[in-house]
This record gives C-alpha cells, structure tokens and sequence, in this order.
C-alpha cells in the first residue's frame, strides 16, 4: 500500500494548494485514511473537517479521524480493537512527506502532528521568492456576485451603509484574492415611489431644468425631508407626486430626465465616499432590474407559485407565516419583485455560482424569504451544500457610547463623510505630537492620517463579529495600543524600519540567506505566517473578516511579543535569517492590510 498511497497523494497535493498547510495535511491523511479501511469504505465524507490547530502541548496539527473511522468499521471483520488502534494505524500509513517532522498518537485516536522545521522555513522563502499570491486558497466557486454598500438615492448614506460598505469590499478582496471573478454589485435604492415626490418637487423648485445641479439642489437629504414635507401637507400635491411616479415608470421623457439629474446627484455624493476609501463597485441600481420584472413573475406564475392574497399577489415560503408581496394591492412592483428580477439575472445572465447580499440584520427575513421563493422556483437547488448558493450577511447596528443607535447630538443620523473626517483629524493631531512626524513633509502628514484615520474605522468594523451590534468609539479606535489598525499599522512601519536599520538590500538577502528556525519563537513566527492561506480559506467560506482581524492581529503579537523581544536581528549571528522572517511578516502584513481594504504606512 505504500506506493499507492504514495502516488495518489503526489496526484492529490495540486500546485494550487501549495501554500495551504491544512489542505497538504488533509491531502496527506485522506491517502493514509484510505489505507487503513477497506478500499469499498468512503472516507471522503470524514477527512475535511478532521484536521485543526491544535494547542503547542499536542504539536501543531490534530487529526481526530480515529473515532468518526472506528463507527465505520466496527462490527465489520477488521484487525482494530478499538479507536487507539486505529489512530495507530492511521499514522503509520502517512505517506512519507517532508512536511512532517514527526507524528504521535494520544487519547481516543487522535493523531498529533508536528511540522519540520525545515518544511516550513522552506516554505516561506518560496513565498519570498514567488510572492504572497502563491498563498491563495483555491474555492470551490468561479464566479460570484457581492451585492454590497447600496445606498438609496436622495437619502444620505449612513453610517449603516458604512458596515455594508466595508464587510462587502473586504469579502470582495478575500474572495478576489482566492481567484473567484467577483461583480461588485451597488444595488442602489433608485426606483419607487418617492421618485414621484421628489420629481414633482424637483419641478416646482427648478421650473427650468438647466438650473438643477449639485450646488443648486445642496443636500439631498434635506431635498428630500422638504419634499416629503410637502408631499404630507398638501393633498394636490401628493396627487401629482403619484401621477409622477406612473409617469416616470411609464417611461415619459421630462420625468425620466428629471429622475436621471437627481440620481446622478446622489451619484456624486456616494462617489466621494467611494473615493476616499477605496471601494470599487459597479452600480446596477434597482431600476437595471425593473425591465425584467414582468418577465420573471410571468415565469412564477406558470410554475404556479404565485397566488393572490388580499388583492396583492404573494408567494408562500416554508416556515414562515406571512407571504412574500410580489405585487401590491395597486399593481405596483415592489423591493421583493426588484430581488427576485434581480436573483434570477445573477443565476442565469450572469452565471453567479454564489450570490452575497450585505445588508443589517433586520433585512434577514426578507431574504430568507427571497431565497425560498427562488427554491420553489428551481433557480437555486434545495440546500445541500450544491451550487449556485445565495446567502445573506446580515451585520448589527452600530451604536454610540450610549449604547443607542449612532447618532450625532442633533440627533440626525451620523453623515459619513463627516464621520471620515473626524477620524482623519484626529489621527493627524495624534500624528503631529510624535517628533518624527514633525519633519514630514505635509503631503506625507496627510496621506499618513488618512492611511490610519480611514483604517481604524474599517478595522473597528470588521474585527467584530459582523452579527453582533457594535459601538462606535473614535477614541477606542485610534488607541495605539490594543487591538486597533493604529497598533498594527505602527507594528508593520515598525518592521519596516527594523529593515532599513540594518542597510542590508532584502532582495538580496532573499536570494542568498536561508532561513532557519532554530529559536522556539522564530518557529512560532513561522507556523503563524505560514498558516495564513488556511484562515483566507476560513473567512472566505464562512464569511467572515473577523477571522482574518484575529490573525493578523496574533501575528502582530507574536512578532513583538515572542520574536522581537527574543531574538536579536540585526547584528546578531542569525542576522539575515532573522531579516528574512521580518521581511515575511511584514509581507504577510500588508497582504492582510490590503484585503482589510487598508492602506499600510511604511514609517512613523
Ligand atoms: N438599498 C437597500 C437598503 O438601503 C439595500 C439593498 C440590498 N441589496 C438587495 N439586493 N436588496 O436597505
């Protein structure tokens, strides 16, 4: 069996998962799985989930396959007398391999794996070498959609938009990373009804529409809170805003261009906040979706899914008792007809094989809803794990210090841009009182605070769980201290320093040094850096930023903590091994910045 095992796992460990430890080990222990059973036993099933980290006492690595192969077996005529056994036996048919240093077996069956040394300092000088990219995990998808930021016209964006803003950019770049084509979506609030009211206001403001233009107009948000106004307080006023809005949709032409200047307006304002931090989306607004509207209920419609209820028309979903409004009572579309037009473009126009919505948790139903419907209507198979998927990524409110829902004293909702500028400001005063800061020139000052100012409050954000509420804290947030992105921007300009201290060119070092990891804290580094692909994995499958935030945030900490405080690096004996480990974390750093969506600093 050993040549067999042998050959399979040479076929099994594919270039792409090279730089992924977890999925060599798991590679490694299917062939040895498969060894010990019976050849008709299915292991398959058994062997992805088996292996984890596991604590320094037990190596670097568990796999607790024993027990879950045992319930296969037992009872069948096999030479096992128990989990042990098996666990014993699972080791002994590893097929050779030059990433394992050695392997144990303890309690029930579980196998203890302990990396090389060597393997791994091998491992990231290749990365040195052939770049970080060559870490990328490998997803099981090509294509995916991520629905993300999706302001609505007219209304500013706010600071709830700013978590769908954020967690969708990082979730885009994670996945980007991974080598999945992603179509950054901006399903912008641009269609229905409060069209009509701002287009009749638009009229009677500008009776001359040459004269509408930002300037003119000012804040959208104030625009719309006095035409709302006036749409409540005058009877004949709200009549024509409701003859708008069928002429508009009706496709008139003084409507649709009024209703074009206004979301072009809107466009504006969403873009600086763009801009600034570095969101890249393409806008396919609600009204992209319109057309297809009547097209796709037709479809429903034969599927029988479709029924009337109180003049509207619905769909029933399972396991939940109210239906989903496709068609209100007066015959207009609605955010449900707009989705599921929407859904259905993404599976078969655009062949999404997985589709992310980002919105806050009080949307959840509605797309459980959304997704059910699209269940009964065969665009998206029953949930077994099997593709094209949607999932909806519902995140918490953001809450003031008061522990209430953000606001400014005024008690309106926090705008962003200001929002932005408060953190910039502060990280520039907080700059300007270190004394080598003070030499900078101003341009170096400015992008410096924007790097640390627009960081922290992405960091703030995606470090928590995206589920839970969380509480804005200008303060918390720009602590150098603690787990913030002025600690770990600080930590990496740090590195870089520690680089250029030592007048050596690193391109060189990495083309004549080799590393070597005799210091227990140099492997420490080495095993955290080189864990990086699976935990890009982990986040990207579940979701979740957070897990990369913890990752880079113990990688700093080790760094600092264990390495630095441990093991001299320049002028030491060890020196350009040591250089090159900083070079590492400091490339791993950035990578781990740039799929935050932050910009990292250099020098403080
Ligand atoms: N415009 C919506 C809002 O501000 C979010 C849209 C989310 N995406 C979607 N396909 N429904 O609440």
């Amino acid at each position: 069996t050993a040549t067999t095992a042998q050959t399979l796992s040479t076929m099994a460990v594919g270039a792409e998962n090279m730089g992924n430890v977890k999925r060599q080990l798991v590679q490694l222990f299917e062939v040895s799985l498969q060894a010990t059973v019976p050849s008709e036993t299915d292991v398959a099933p058994l062997v992805d989930a088996c292996i984890a980290k596991s604590g320094v006492r037990f190596g670097d690595y568990q796999c607790n396959n024993a027990m879950g192969l045992w319930s296969k077996i037992k009872g069948k005529q096999t030479e096992f007398r128990g989990p042990t056994a098996v666990g014993q036996a699972i080791m002994k048919n590893l097929p050779p391999s030059d990433m394992v240093e050695s392997c144990s077996v303890a309690g029930p069956g579980f196998v203890n794996v302990v990396l090389s040394r060597n393997w791994i300092a091998k491992s990231l000088q290749k990365m040195l070498i052939d770049g970080i990219d060559t870490w990328a995990p490998c997803l099981p998808v090509k294509r995916a959609v991520v629905d993300f930021s999706s302001p609505n016209i007219a209304k500013e964006m706010h600071v709830g938009h700013l978590r769908s803003t954020i967690i969708g950019d990082t979730l885009a770049r994670m996945l980007e990373f991974s080598h999945v084509e992603v179509l950054r979506r901006n399903h912008v609030g641009d269609w229905g009804t409060q069209f009509g009211m701002l287009i009749e206001f638009l009229f009677e403001k500008f009776p001359n529409p040459e004269d509408v233009n930002e300037a003119a107009i000012g804040d959208l948000q104030t625009f719309y809170k006095a035409s709302k106004a006036r749409f409540d307080s005058d009877p004949e006023f709200k009549q024509r805003a409701q003859q708008a809005v069928v002429r508009l949709q009706g496709g008139e032409d003084t409507y649709h261009r009024a209703w074009k200047q206004i979301c072009e307006i809107s466009r504006t304002e969403f873009h600086r906040v763009y801009e600034r931090l570095g969101i890249q989306l393409e806008e396919k607004g609600e009204s992209f979706y319109s057309p297809y509207i009547p097209g796709v209920l037709e479809e429903l419609n034969k599927k029988g899914i479709i029924e009337d209820d109180k003049g509207a028309r619905v769909i029933f979903v399972q396991d939940v008792n109210i239906p989903l409004i496709v068609v209100k009572s007066d015959g207009g579309y609605n955010y449900a007809s707009t989705d599921l037009a929407a859904l259905r473009y993404r599976i078969n126009e655009e062949k999404a094989e997985w589709i992310i919505y980002l919105t806050d948790v009080g949307q959840q139903q509605h797309f459980d809803m959304l997704f059910k419907a699209a269940k009964r209507a065969g665009w998206l198979p029953a949930d077994d794990g099997s593709y094209p998927k949607a999932t909806h990524v519902g995140f918490g409110l953001v809450l003031g210090e008061d522990g209430k829902r953000f606001r400014t004293r005024s008690t309106e909702v926090v705008r962003l841009v200001d929002l932005l500028d408060e953190a910039k400001n502060r990280s520039k005063t907080a700059l300007l009182e270190r004394d080598t800061a003070k030499e900078w020139p101003e341009e170096e000052v400015e992008k410096t605070s924007q790097a640390i100012g627009y960081g922290a409050v992405k960091y703030a954000d995606l470090k928590n769980n995206k589920q839970t509420n969380y509480t804005f804290n200008f303060d918390q947030m720009l602590n150098d201290k603690g787990n913030t992105a002025v600690y770990l921007l600080y930590a990496h300009a740090r590195i870089c320093s520690i680089i250029r201290k030592s007048g050596k060119d690193i391109e060189e070092v990495k083309r004549n040094a080799k590393i070597a990891l005799d210091h227990e804290d140099e492997r420490a580094l080495g095993l955290h850096l080189i864990q990086f692909s699976e935990v890009i994995e982990e986040a990207c499958t579940n979701l979740l930023p957070n897990v990369l935030c913890e990752y880079l945030y113990n990688l700093s900490e080790i760094f600092t903590k264990k390495f630095y405080s441990n093991c001299q690096v320049v002028g030491s004996p060890e020196e350009s091994s040591r250089l090159l480990l900083c070079e590492a974390t400091a490339t791993v750093m950035r990578k781990c910045f740039h799929l935050l969506g932050i910009v990292p600093v250099y020098k403080i």
